[in-house]
């Protein structure tokens, strides 16, 4: 098989590349190693920047977006038993869209299916090779048969997990990282949502967010230990949790109904460095992570490839090369900014270390300015709703 550009990934990322790329004329297929089912059901991020809605927008994917979102021109801090509003769009004129990332997906990939685009699902890349040459090949296993997708560049899109970034010779790729003593459980759930904006709480207990998918359907989450197991956390024992740690605001109480979805996720920050090797580029989760906190982690895998559908369609139309060797360095701008606001967000709302009097005391200090400073409020808005160009 030969294609154009070869993109291992049907996350956000890879079909977004694929989208892009067809409306620019250019050629690819996607590999994934999941079935269609499965991708298109897996439960992840929800909030969308500015950016990426205008993203959407611009490339005609945002007919349900625009029914189905939900436009939030703020965000809450719970705190010391207060609440208070960060008034995103006051402050910056822009604002954030609560949509899925699952619906992102499903609408990405109808789009490529009606535009005849080649999906594969349950195709495991399992070897890249040839990435220094002008004919790289991504091997790749279906239905119990090795096969090789031969192409003109590899868009490693494989999420943090994926093989892309591995096949980098050693000694050419430096890694930046951070480990938090902290996961998230994550929680959605049959219950209309009792807020119309998000809700970060920094509690004794830990952090706690109250999300919303629809009018009917509610996402949560919680600060757990690491190594917490699902199974010790059943319902009744998750609601309890959010209660102790979001009703705190007299006359204020939370929705429950049934739990549809509940999951763990570890928290790390993480950033490989260059984005670039030869024929092969990455992408999205494949070579940065960020803690949840910020809601950055979909924004920026859209935001990589936004950069390289431009990158490509330079080369393929006019022959440029410098938009491709420009790519790292100008998508590393977006990302490194991202890393330090989903660090700081997740630093001034988590409890880090048991007992820590003093973390604790700068925590509250930060809270506080954050929703008594415009100036300070700002710069969390503006991080939160996305920069435009960084
Ligand atoms: P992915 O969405 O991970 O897509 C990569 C794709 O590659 C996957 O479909 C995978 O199956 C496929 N793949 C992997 N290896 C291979 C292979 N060898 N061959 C073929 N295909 C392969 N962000 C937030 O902002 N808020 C959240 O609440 C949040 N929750 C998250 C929960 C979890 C469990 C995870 C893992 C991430 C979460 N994120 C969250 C981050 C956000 O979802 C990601 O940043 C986003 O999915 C990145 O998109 P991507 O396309 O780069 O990678
Ligand atoms: C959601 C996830 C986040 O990581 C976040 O910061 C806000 C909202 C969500 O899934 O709705």
């Amino acid at each position: 098989m030969r294609t154009q550009v070869g993109i291992v990934g049907a996350g956000p990322a890879g079909l977004m590349l694929s989208h892009l790329l067809h409306l620019h004329g250019i050629e690819s297929v996607v590999l994934e190693c999941r079935s269609r089912e499965y991708v298109e059901h897996r439960v992840r991020a929800g909030v969308l920047e500015q950016g990426s809605v205008d993203l959407l927008h611009r490339t005609g994917l945002a007919d349900r977006l625009l029914r189905e979102g939900m436009r939030h021109e703020g965000i809450e801090l719970r705190f010391d038993g207060e609440s208070h509003r960060v008034p995103m769009t006051e402050l910056t004129g822009r604002a954030i869209t609560v949509y899925g990332q699952q619906e992102v997906v499903k609408d990405l990939i109808a789009a490529r299916l009606a535009a005849g685009g080649s999906l594969l699902f349950e195709a495991d890349a399992v070897r890249l090779d040839g990435l220094d040459s002008d004919s790289p090949v991504i091997h790749f296993r279906r239905d119990g048969q090795a096969e090789e997708l031969h192409c003109d560049f590899v868009a490693g899109c494989d999420g943090f997990h994926g093989v892309s970034r591995g096949a980098v010779p050693d000694g050419v790729l430096r890694t930046y990282e951070r480990t938090y003593p902290f996961a998230w459980l994550g929680v959605l759930a049959a219950a209309p949502p009792a807020v119309e904006e998000l809700v970060y709480a920094n509690h004794e207990r830990g952090f706690a967010l109250y999300s919303l998918r629809s009018p009917e359907i509610s996402r949560l989450y919680l600060q757990v230990d690491p190594d917490e197991e699902i199974a010790a956390w059943p319902d009744e024992r998750i609601w309890a949790e959010l209660r102790t740690r979001l009703e705190t605001v007299a006359g204020w109480s939370l929705n429950e109904g049934p739990v549809l979805e509940k999951s763990i996720t570890p928290m790390r920050s993480f950033v490989v460095e260059p984005m670039q090797w030869q024929r092969l580029f990455l992408a999205g989760d494949a070579v940065h992570i960020v803690p949840p906190t910020g809601a950055k982690g979909m924004n920026l895998a859209l935001a990589d490839v936004a950069l390289l559908g431009d990158a490509f369609a330079a080369w393929y139309g006019q022959q440029r090369t410098d938009l491709l060797e420009n790519y790292s360095t100008t998508a590393l701008r977006r990302v490194w900014r991202a890393q330090h606001f989903s660090w700081w967000m997740t630093s001034m709302l988590h409890r880090l270390e048991k007992d820590d009097p003093y973390e604790t005391k700068l925590q509250a200090a930060t809270l506080r300015y954050a929703v008594s400073s415009p100036a300070y409020a700002a710069s969390l808005a503006e991080n939160y709703v996305g920069l435009p160009a960084v």
